[in-house]
């Protein structure tokens, strides 16, 4: 291969008076100071449309970081005529040639850009440095590296030919553009999302989240300072139908790129229907749409039950549960409540929480209003379930400087509680005790709870019992674990994704994103 095959970013540690914690520290300050101004990005041009927004810190929303501009459905065509114009000549540069581009934005991020994303993430949206570092950091760099390396050994696959035909595959970019539209909870994501379709020769429009469009209007600066040719990606903050609908319309829709909340992805789905006769080809429709992500332990991981309260309580409150891949709902043999039960107090009693800028912290707040409201609805349910649901730990909020969640567990002896059903992003878990002899009933109760399937973890040292879990719980997830957290899959190494209301598994982070970017021609010469 040309691109040498890359390896995983090391993830750094931030520890006092390391290097790249003085250089984080730095780039905190000033970023927390300059209240920039974000603009539409439409052919390499910034345009203050005057529609603004404020930008604020999920910890303290008293204080504003920005101010957005938003684009409107003029800005949408505007997006679409200019992409489309430079479309040709992005298809034809060599392959080497793009992924050159990639591959130094790739570099940029790992050295110069590195403080300015974690950062970015951090104050935008609420992320501890070091979930900073393995998002805005590691993955983001990962993604670009790791896909170019697929795209590459994706045009390297060939079909048969014999001495007298040739047969070639022409890996052609889909027609028209593809729109991605991305999530607040990854600054990679949003990366991801744009970049993957470009590796492959698209043009883009990237809707960012309102939430998090700090940090991506830091993106568009690294891929334009790595060499990125204006309009190969448009830039769209704003309100989702304003440009959803008008892009969905366009008869040049080539493909979505989505990760977000299943009824807008449902949404979009239906809007590409409705508009399926004006398209000038059938769009691709690749999305991943949230989790309701499980642990469930075996009698027989007994020995483990450290390991697995570290896990419920990192996979569940990392981030403040807001990953897609968050541990939410938990199953636990009576045999190992009592103790687990003690583990998982005394570990979130342990839990720091507050402004992210301070380094003790293991949790931010939550992103939003809407998102601590919803949460605390929740909290509330669980508060007025009487003997059906118990507070093992947490149950407090607090929105008086910032949209803080104390780090909940409730104990529920129904498994069908909404709080086992229904995804809530939020720093919220959900644990049904069951008899140890029901293993494989509870088995099956939690395959059929939840309309989703993204990630999972089972815990267990009986190799039956693992192999019994891994059948039974086959359709359950898409990122199934065995004795881990269900959250922190690796590009290249857990390739991502899940089914049924979770997307279209298109796995993030392998080659088969990639082959969902382009559409091949087949070509056969006689000599
Ligand atoms: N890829 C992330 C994880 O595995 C979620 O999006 O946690």
């Amino acid at each position: 291969a040309r691109v040498p095959p890359p390896q995983n970013e090391p993830i750094l540690p931030y520890t006092p008076g390391a290097p790249e914690r003085t250089a984080l520290q730095a780039t905190l300050q000033r970023m927390a100071s300059e209240r920039i101004e974000i603009p539409v990005i439409i052919g390499g041009k910034h345009i203050r449309t005057g529609k603004t927004d404020p930008v604020r810190m999920p910890h303290k929303h008293s204080h504003v970081l920005a101010t957005l501009h938003e684009a409107d459905a003029s800005h949408v065509e505007q997006a679409i005529q200019n992409a489309l114009s430079v479309k040709d000549e992005w298809a034809r540069i060599p392959f080497t040639e793009r992924a050159a581009i990639f591959l130094r934005a790739a570099e940029l991020l790992a050295t110069r850009y590195r403080p300015i994303l974690n950062a970015a993430t951090m104050l935008g949206q609420s992320k501890t440095a070091h979930q900073a570092e393995i998002d805005a950091a590691c993955e983001a760099i990962d993604f670009l590296r790791f896909n170019v390396h697929f795209a590459e050994r994706l045009l390297a696959e060939q079909p048969l030919s014999s001495p007298q035909t040739w047969n070639l595959m022409d890996y052609r970019p889909l027609d028209g553009f593809v729109f991605a539209v991305a999530p607040f909870n990854f600054t990679s994501i949003t990366l991801n999302l744009a970049t993957a379709p470009a590796i492959m020769g698209n043009v883009v429009l990237l809707k960012p989240s309102s939430t998090s469009a700090f940090s991506s209007w830091y993106i568009m600066e690294l891929l334009r300072e790595a060499g990125l040719p204006d309009g190969v990606i448009n830039f769209l903050p704003g309100d989702g139908p304003t440009i959803g609908n008008p892009a969905l319309a366009s008869p040049h829709l080539g493909g979505i790129h989505f990760t977000g909340s299943t009824p807008t992805f449902q949404g979009m789905w239906r809007t590409v229907g409705e508009n399926i006769h004006r398209y000038k080809q059938y769009p691709r429709l690749v999305g991943e749409t949230g989790g309701k992500d499980f642990i469930f332990a075996h009698a027989s991981a007994a020995d483990d039950v450290d390991a697995l309260a570290t896990a419920i309580v990192r996979g569940g409150f990392e981030y403040q549960g807001q990953k897609c891949s968050a541990a939410s709902r938990v199953y636990v043999p009576e045999s190992l409540w009592p103790k687990l039960k003690a583990r998982v107090q005394e570990f979130t009693a342990e839990l720091r929480m507050g402004d992210v800028t301070d380094f003790r912290n293991f949790m931010g707040a939550v992103i939003d209003e809407k998102s601590f409201k919803r949460v605390s609805s929740y909290i509330e349910l669980a508060k007025q379930g009487g003997s059906e649901a118990t507070i093992i730990t947490g149950g407090d909020a607090d929105r008086s400087e910032g949209w803080f969640v104390k780090p909940t567990v409730v104990q529920l002896t129904n498994p069908r509680h909404r709080i086992m059903q229904e995804e809530i992003f939020a720093p919220l878990v959900g644990v049904h005790v069951y008899p140890d002899a029901r293993f494989e009933e509870t088995l099956r109760e939690c395959d059929q709870t939840a309309a989703y399937a993204l990630t999972g973890a089972v815990f267990a040292r009986d190799r039956k019992a693992i192999s019994t879990a891994m059948r039974e719980l086959r359709g359950t997830a898409g990122n199934f674990y065995i004795n881990d957290k269900p959250t922190g899959a690796v590009v290249g190494q857990q390739p991502f994704g899940g089914s049924r209301n979770s997307g279209t598994n298109d796995k993030a982070g392998s080659m088969l994103n990639l082959v969902r970017w382009t559409s091949p021609r087949t070509i056969k010469e006689n000599f």
